[in-house]
């Protein structure tokens, strides 16, 4: 399939999960599914995960069906107990440790929502997939190009069981968003797009003492802090904008430079600054941005530059025409209208992939951070294209992995010791 079909189909099914305004005659579609109870597993209990479950909660209201949080997981088994506490989980259904998600798994959950770190999405989602359950993955899915291509595949895998996978990335759940976007990058409206920026640059956020870790516990309770749980926070955060280039786009870039280090940051073993070519080809170049320091300019958004305007992706003309389906209940917040669109896909028995969408967006971070900690240029080829390019790149994995906390086997990275790009 041409990668302008896939971006079209994909931000269609995207599109769904925005939600419009709609008479309620519109709503009959999903009203025959009323008494319908959509069963659903939570892996991942800290902040974005309980939001998702509640958010699922809130989507059912909207939507006239009902959904029971029937499981919970979480690397900490206490974490997993205070959140079915608050969800109504019995204990016996309240999951611990690092292979707790298999559990999860054979229970009667139909539907998983993950929201744990992002090293562990990858296995995660191939073994939901393979025990037949929809998912909501959070973003980002992987921390290093291996883990991108093993969502890709789960989510082709999905496909072809009728599964359906939706990603947190939640502008592209944005009508103002889906609006400009249709408008503009599908319509053109403002003719050809010449070049953008994209950025996240923000305080300090976590730690700053040291950790100074000396468990694979330790490393999970202030993953945030570590390359190999988290990415780096180009990947961690800053992935929502990159995902906005890729969409406005309509295709991940080519090749990545850019430059990145520590200014302030004393804990764990990331950067705290990037600042990161992409070049989409045809000339287009975005430049995209992040940082956790305290003190500086901030300023997290969006500029797309066009042969006639420009727009933060959210403030363009109204389109001709709305990708929106009909019968698609109008949401709320974000964070109610992915979950809307889950239990739309799941209730209508029509399989959809988000999982390409994110992962290509998260390959672009990673493509940016290996950029910016070699202090090359990296060719998207090179990482998720042609394996014997550069095999280092393409089969770079990140230590410890997923299955080191599965089996016992985690060592612990260096902390404060960062990457240097040159000689
Ligand atoms: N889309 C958004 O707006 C948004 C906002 C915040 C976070 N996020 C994403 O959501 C994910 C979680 O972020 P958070 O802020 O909730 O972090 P958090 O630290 O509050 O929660 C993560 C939870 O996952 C648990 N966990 C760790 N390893 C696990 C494993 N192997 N199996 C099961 N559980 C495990 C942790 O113990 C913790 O309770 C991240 O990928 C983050 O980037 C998205």
């Amino acid at each position: 399939m041409a990668r302008n079909e896939f971006s079209r189909r994909e931000f269609v099914h995207t599109a769904i999960g925005a939600g419009v305004g709609l008479g309620a005659s519109a709503l009959v579609g999903v009203h025959a599914q009323a008494n319908r109870t959509v069963k659903i597993g939570l892996i991942g209990c800290g902040g974005r995960g309980q939001g998702a479950a509640q958010g699922a909660l809130d989507a059912a209201k909207v939507m006239g069906l009902t959904v029971q949080i029937v499981a919970v997981a979480d690397y900490f088994k206490d974490r997993a107990v205070g959140a079915g506490q608050r969800f109504g989980v019995p204990p016996e259904r309240c999951f611990g440790g690092a292979n707790g998600y298999k559990d999860l798994l054979q229970t009667d959950a139909e539907a998983v929502l993950m929201a744990e770190p992002p090293l562990f999405r990858p296995p995660h989602l191939e073994a939901a997939i393979a025990a037949g359950k929809h998912a909501f993955i959070e973003k980002p899915v992987a921390v290093d190009p291996p883990g991108c291509r093993r969502v890709i595949a789960a989510g082709e895998e999905a496909k072809r069981k009728g599964l359906v996978v939706i990603s947190g990335t939640e502008m592209r759940h944005e009508w103002p968003y889906i609006n400009t976007h249709q408008a503009v990058a599908v319509e053109g409206a403002l003719g050809k797009l010449h070049g953008g920026r994209v950025s996240f640059c923000i305080g300090h956020m976590f730690r700053d003492r040291p950790i100074e870790p000396k468990t694979a516990d330790d490393l999970v309770a202030s993953w945030q802090n570590w390359l190999c749980l988290s990415g780096d926070h180009l990947v961690e955060q800053h992935v929502h904008n990159i995902d906005i280039a890729n969409w406005f786009c309509g295709k991940p870039p080519v090749s990545a430079v850019g430059f990145g280090g520590r200014a302030r940051r004393n804990a764990g073993d990331m950067y705290d600054f990037f600042s990161v070519d992409y070049d989409y080809g045809d000339g287009v170049h975005i430049h995209s941005m992040c940082r956790q320091v305290n003190g500086c300019w901030n300023w997290v958004g969006h500029d797309f530059v066009y042969e006639k305007g420009h727009t933060n992706g959210a403030d363009g003309p109204a389109p001709q025409q709305s990708p929106i389906p009909a019968d698609l209940p109008q949401g709320e917040a974000s964070h109610i209208q992915e979950q809307i669109d889950l239990l739309y896909h799941i209730t209508k028995g029509q399989p959809t992939d988000q999982a390409r969408a994110v992962t290509e967006s998260t390959a672009t971070a990673v493509m940016g951070r290996i950029a910016a900690y070699t202090g090359q240029q990296v060719l998207w080829d090179e990482i998720m294209g042609d394996p014997n390019r550069k095999p280092e790149l393409y089969n770079l994995t990140l230590k410890p992995t997923a299955e080191d906390f599965e089996n016992g086997t985690v060592g612990i990275p260096q902390e404060n010791v960062l990457p240097r790009a040159g000689s």
